[in-house]
């Protein structure tokens, strides 16, 4: 049975990129996954970055239980009562002003919905976008995604364009080196600003740069940026789909540096694996959105059964305390790491906040040449000793590990990832050393 599985994978699906094992997988519970020959290995990446109160959670499973009786699904126009109660809920976890939710189910689509809204509002349609972002794969997602392929599928949406990424580590512009001094925001801008046909609409953002190798922005950064938008009339979208709901130690990103955006998406940490995702936005901009006839009609939008994993999500969260863990257990991880650090020249960098962390890894600390091939090899060698962690390599940019396990991942995991790695490591350097 197992083969003839692997077999109908092979031959009746599209592969779409990615990672490709050679078995299938069968469970996910907690911290970790089981494939088709029962082999446990421990998810550093929470799945796709959504299982952050750990996979198949008592509570989510409840929800979903419960939902399975009571409604799956309903018309578009119907408002479930569970949707009403989720769109409150949110209200309170997100800063002021913003307070109406939209519910959607992907983080692209949280996105466009985004986008659709600024448009609107401002009458514009340019959009400035981080250099190593990544929104989506839809439509206008993926135009203002620049950590993502981009070759082979026609043009984008037009008016995007992107602004230097503040990696204080490798500089995009090749000016600052270890603490970024935002003169890429600034000559970002100004290239905008030659660039716009007069019809700027928002910049996008995540608060910090995942797919792009982890980057966390200096501070002050997103004050300026938002004093940028003000001065251009450009709304501020924050893409929460990683930060929000506790990874970071908070509430969302936009609580913790301090910068309310006008629309936040969120995605991934709202469904805990369930597809939901939310565009929440002020009363003033939904006012004047649905003045002007905004609409956003799926075949999924407020759903009633993801809308009940959201809620049971939220609650785990406080209930369990989860932002309080994501601060002690991503301390004790990024501890681990640099112990790793100062035992291999390969690990350049560690960077991060909560259990959203990064680890760059280089041929030398010098130059910082990226090492890709150590990635790849190092990666696929973990896969092996049972840990599966996500590398972003690109050739623009570095080969950084993403690690970021489920908010409820205990010390003695943490233990076995780390002691995983480091054989890993170990083997990977002596097989590439050799002749
Ligand atoms: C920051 C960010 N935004 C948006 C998306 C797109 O979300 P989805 O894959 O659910 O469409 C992703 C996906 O990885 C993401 O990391």
């Amino acid at each position: 049975m197992t083969e003839d599985l692997r077999q109908a994978a092979r031959e009746c699906l599209i592969r779409y990129g990615g990672d490709s094992f050679d078995t299938l997988f069968v469970t996910a519970k907690g911290a970790h996954v089981t494939d088709d020959e029962g082999r446990e290995i421990l998810d550093f990446t929470s799945g796709q970055m959504c299982a952050t109160v750990g996979h198949g959670h008592p509570a989510v499973v409840a929800a979903i239980e419960k939902s399975a009786r009571t409604a799956i699904h309903m018309f578009s126009g119907m408002i479930p009562d569970v949707v009403a109660e989720l769109g409150r809920r949110l209200a309170d976890w997100v800063p002021r002003p913003l307070k109406r939710s939209l519910f959607v189910n992907t983080g692209s689509e949280s996105n466009e919905a985004a986008l659709r809204i600024a448009k609107l509002c401002t009458g514009g349609y340019e959009v400035a976008a981080m250099g190593g972002s990544w929104h989506g794969v839809t439509g206008a997602a993926s135009t203002v995604s620049y950590a993502s392929d981009r070759r082979g599928y026609g043009p984008g949406m037009p008016g995007v364009f992107p602004i230097p990424e503040p990696n204080a580590y490798r500089c995009p512009i090749e000016h600052c080196r270890d603490g970024c001094d935002m003169t890429c925001l600034r000559v970002g801008l100004r290239q905008f600003d030659m660039h716009s046909a007069g019809a700027p609409a928002a910049v996008i953002a995540e608060p910090v740069i995942s797919a792009g190798g982890i980057i966390v922005p200096p501070e002050g950064y997103f004050e300026r940026l938002k004093a940028a938008c003000a001065e251009r009339g450009m709304m501020l979208i924050f893409d929460e789909a990683q930060t929000a709901f506790g990874r970071l130690g908070h509430r969302t990103a936009a609580e913790q540096v301090g910068v309310t955006p006008d629309i936040m998406s969120v995605s991934k940490t709202l469904g805990g694996g369930v597809p939901l995702a939310a565009t929440v936005t002020s009363d003033a901009i939904e006012e004047k959105a649905h003045e002007r006839g905004f609409s956003y009609y799926t075949s999924h939008v407020s759903d009633p059964l993801p809308a009940a994993v959201g809620l049971a999500v939220l609650d785990t969260i406080e209930r369990e305390s989860l932002m309080a863990r994501a601060v002690e257990m991503g301390g004790y991880l990024r501890h681990r790491l640099e112990g790793l650090q100062q035992r291999y020249e390969a690990i350049g960098d560690i960077r991060g906040r909560g259990l959203l962390l990064g680890v760059e890894l280089v041929k030398d600390r010098e130059s910082r040449e990226p090492h890709h091939t150590l990635g790849a090899v190092t990666t696929a060698r973990c896969f092996e000793l049972g840990l599966s962690m996500n590398i972003r390599r690109r050739p623009e940019r570095g080969s950084v590990w993403r690690i970021a396990p489920p908010l409820t991942v205990t010390r003695e995991e943490i233990d076995q990832g780390v002691e995983i790695l480091d054989r890993a490591l170990n083997e990977s350097l002596d097989e590439l050393a050799r002749p």
